[in-house]
C-alpha cells in the first residue's frame, strides 16, 4: 500500500491551530487546544484502520457489523511536548497502550539526544501512532521511529500539529513506510531550528516553563 502524507485541513483543526499559534494564548488554553487538536487528528488518522466483519446480537436480531481488526493501537508520545497530545488521543481510544520516548534537541547541533524509551511489551502486535506537535529538522521523529522499529510493530504512523518542509522531507526519506499526518506545513526553519511562523517552543508553552 502506498504511504500517506495527509495535511488535515478540517475547519475545526485549522481554527484551533490559529488560536494555538497566537503568542497571547496562555498555558492553560494552549494545553487544552493541543489536546483538542490531537483528538480531531486522531479521528481523521484512524479513518484508514482496517475493519473486519462481525455479527452482533441485538435485542431484536443479528446485526452485521464492523470492528477494527487486530490487537489495535499503541500511542507513543515523544517527551516532553508529545505528552501534551496524549489525553486528546486517548479520549477517542482509551484502551490503547502507551509507550514513551524521551528525546531533546541539543541546542547547538539540533541533533536529538535520547534519554528514555519504554514501549508496550506486545508492541509487535500493534499499530503505533507516534505523537509530537512539532516536526522541525525531523531529527527527533526519525530517531524515535528508528527506536520503535527495533521492536517490530505492525505499522507506524506519525502525528504532528505543525511541520516544517525541511523536516517533512527528512522524515519522508528516512522512513518511507511511515504515514504522516499533520495539521499544517509551515514556511521554513529559522537559524535556531525553530519553525516559522510555527508557535514557538511547544514544550515550554504546554508546560509553562518559559
Ligand atoms: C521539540 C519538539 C520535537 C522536537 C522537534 O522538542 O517537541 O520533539 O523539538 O525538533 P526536530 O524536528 O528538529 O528534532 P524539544 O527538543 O524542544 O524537547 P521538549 O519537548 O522536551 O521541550
Ligand atoms: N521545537 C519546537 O517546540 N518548536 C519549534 O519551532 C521547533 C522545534
Amino acid at each position: 500500500m502506498e504511504r500517506k502524507i495527509v495535511i488535515m485541513d478540517h475547519p475545526l483543526i485549522q481554527h484551533k491551530l490559529s488560536v494555538l499559534r497566537d503568542e497571547e494564548t496562555g498555558t492553560y488554553k494552549f494545553r487544552a487546544l493541543v489536546n483538542e487538536i490531537a483528538t480531531l487528528m486522531t479521528y481523521e488518522a484512524t479513518r484508514y484502520l482496517p475493519l473486519e466483519d462481525i455479527e452482533v446480537k441485538t435485542p431484536c436480531g443479528i446485526a452485521k457489523c464492523k470492528k477494527i481488526s487486530g490487537k489495535t493501537l499503541a500511542f507513543v508520545p515523544i517527551l516532553r511536548a508529545g505528552t501534551g497530545m496524549l489525553d486528546g488521543v486517548l479520549q477517542l481510544i482509551p484502551t490503547a497502550k502507551v509507550g514513551h520516548i524521551g528525546l531533546y534537541r541539543d541546542e547547538t547541533t539540533l541533533n536529538p539526544v535520547e534519554y528514555y524509551c519504554k514501549l508496550p511489551a506486545d508492541i509487535e502486535s500493534r499499530d503505533v501512532f507516534v505523537l509530537d506537535p512539532m516536526l522541525a529538522t525531523g531529527g527527533s521523529a526519525v530517531n524515535a521511529i528508528s527506536q520503535i522499529k527495533l521492536r517490530h510493530p505492525k505499522s507506524i504512523k506519525f502525528l504532528c500539529i505543525i511541520a516544517a518542509p525541511e523536516g517533512l522531507e527528512v522524515l519522508k526519506n528516512a522512513h518511507p513506510d511511515v504515514d504522516i499526518f499533520c495539521a499544517h506545513v509551515d514556511d521554513h526553519l529559522n537559524e535556531k531550528g525553530y519553525i516559522v511562523p510555527g508557535l514557538g517552543d511547544a514544550g515550554d508553552r504546554i508546560f509553562g516553563t518559559k
